[in-house]
């Protein structure tokens, strides 16, 4: 059996492939409607779609979830660490700023992680500024609309090639 429990056999291709889960926090099921004049008009569908067209390119495996419920996001996590993903992108949205329960779960899995906001949380209220999750983070990626999951997903796709974590035949 495989030595590294976050490298996910994958029977069909009889290969080893990298496997990243994107998290969408609260109102992001929104995308498209939802202050348009901040988030852009790019729906939440038109965002996965895009990451899973990069995610074939790349020969990764992607999943994505959403949900507006704290619990629901913690136990994502938890479920991601036994499945063996490798990397997750998370846009924790309003739980950016108050969830213990997040980054406690990102503590006790110690899976890699990039925090993405669509819009320039520092460029906005105050109270928008703090992160529970920022100095846990690989890395943190604002302020660029759709196009911050991008990059994100360019970042994780480097990071695990260089981690070893990646598809290996
Ligand atoms: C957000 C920024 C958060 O402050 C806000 O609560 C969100 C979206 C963003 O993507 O810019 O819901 O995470």
């Amino acid at each position: 059996m495989c030595e590294n429990p976050r490298i996910f056999f994958c029977r069909a291709e009889f290969t080893l492939m990298t496997k990243i889960l994107v998290i969408h926090g609260p109102n992001l099921n929104l995308l498209g409607t939802r202050e348009p004049e901040i988030y852009g008009a790019d729906t939440l569908d038109d965002i996965n779609q895009q990451l899973a067209q990069m995610a074939q390119q790349n020969a990764v495996e992607l999943a994505h979830f959403q949900s507006n419920v704290e619990g629901e996001l913690v136990s994502r996590v938890q479920q991601a660490a036994n499945n063996g993903v490798n990397f997750i992108i998370i846009n924790p949205a309003a739980y950016t700023h108050t969830s213990i329960a997040l980054r406690d779960v990102f503590l006790a899995t110690r899976i890699p992680f990039i925090e993405v906001h669509l819009s320039n949380v520092h460029a906005r209220e105050d109270f928008r500024s703090y992160s529970y999750l920022s100095d846990l983070a690989l890395g943190v990626i604002g302020g660029f609309g759709k196009n911050s999951y991008l990059l994100a997903f360019e970042a994780a796709v480097i990071h695990c090639k260089h981690t070893g974590a990646k598809r290996t035949a």
